[in-house]
Order: C-alpha cells, then structure tokens, then sequence
C-alpha cells in the first residue's frame, strides 16, 4: 500500500479493511447478543460514521432499526470544541435501547454533548459504539462499550474519517506522516 496526499499532507497506510472488516464482525456479534430480542435504535452520526454503522448494522444478526443525526466540531485537523446539532434525531428514542456509533472518539466532546442531548429524550438505555478511540486526547469523562481500535492522538483519514470533506471513501485507513 502507498502513502497518499490530501491537501499537501502526506498520510501512510495504518489500519487495513481487512483488519477493519474483521473488528467490525466481531462488534456486531457482540451487539446482535447483548440485544437479541430488544429491537435497538442503532443512531449513526453523521457523516463519518456512515461506512461503520453500515457495515456494521449490515452484520447485526437480530432485528435492529437504524436512524442517523449529524454534529459538527472538527475544521481541518483540529477540533474545534464547538459541537453544533447540523441535523436532529427524528425518531422517538424514549424506552429505546440506543447505540449511538461514531467513527472516532477524540476529545470525547462531540459525543458527551450528544449524549447529554439523547438523555433528555428518556431513552432505556444507551451505549457507545466508536470504530477508533483516541484515550490520550479525550477530554470528557466518557468510556465508550464498543470500541473497534484504540489508536495515538495522531490525524487519521479514511473508511469515512476525512480531512476537510475528502478521503472518506478510501477503503483503509491512514495516518498523517508527520515526519515530512
Ligand atoms: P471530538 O469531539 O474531539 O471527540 O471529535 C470527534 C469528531 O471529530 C469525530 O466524529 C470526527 O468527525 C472528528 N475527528 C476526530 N479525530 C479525527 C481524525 O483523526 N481524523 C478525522 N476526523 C477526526
Ligand atoms: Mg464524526
């Protein structure tokens, strides 16, 4: 696999699809067990997670039904911090049990704000399903159920994740090379 460049920055292979393929079977089955016969609300956040959520809904082996929201903090390669709702939850989420699954779990502050939005609709219950966890810069108090890989603080892009709207169909995952 070749190193590719986005914007002037150069970025080298770091997850495959087929390690990515294989993590997410593992977390749907995981997920088909735990809510075998509670029908979940599995909530995609928009846009990035929409490769995970797919693949992974697409492997769920109990009746589950799928809905999707979209928020907003990154510009560039850095957060913001200033998470905006871009478009709400239509479905009824109360008595529901939620999986909320999102692409990556950086500062933790664009989920913690959501889960505090999601809360207030009185939802059963709800988990976190994140492909990629970065622990060393998260900011919130927030430990997430399902995570598919816990990675460096480093820049990613990829199977969804982008860098200013591009990159998010190659079907690996890269990171930036800081080393140029
Ligand atoms: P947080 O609020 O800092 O946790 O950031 C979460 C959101 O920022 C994710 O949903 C991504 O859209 C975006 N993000 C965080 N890290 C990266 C990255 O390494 N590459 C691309 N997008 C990222
Ligand atoms: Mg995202």
């Amino acid at each position: 696999m070749k190193t590719v460049t986005y914007n002037g920055l150069c970025f080298k292979p770091f997850i495959t699809s087929e390690q990515i393929a294989e993590r997410v079977g593992s977390i749907a089955a995981e997920i088909s067990e735990t809510y075998e016969g509670k029908n979940p609300l599995i909530v995609c956040v928009l846009n990035g997670a929409f490769p995970f959520a797919s693949d992974l809904f697409m492997n769920l082996t109990t009746d589950a039904e799928i809905a999707f929201v979209r928020l907003q903090s990154y510009s560039g390669t850095e957060s913001t911090g200033n998470v905006r709702q871009v478009v709400g939850l239509s479905e009824s989420v109360k008595g529901r049990n939620v999986v909320v699954v999102e692409d990556i779990i950086d500062t933790g502050r664009t989920m913690a704000r959501f889960l505090e939005d999601l809360k207030v609709q009185e939802p059963a219950d709800v988990k976190v399903a994140t492909l990629l966890f970065k622990p060393d810069a998260l900011q919130m108090p927030l430990q997430p159920d399902y995570v598919g890989f816990t990675i460096p603080s480093k820049f990613i892009i990829g199977y969804g994740l982008d860098l200013d709207g591009k990159a998010r169909n190659l079907k690996d995952i890269y990171v930036l090379n800081q080393e140029n």
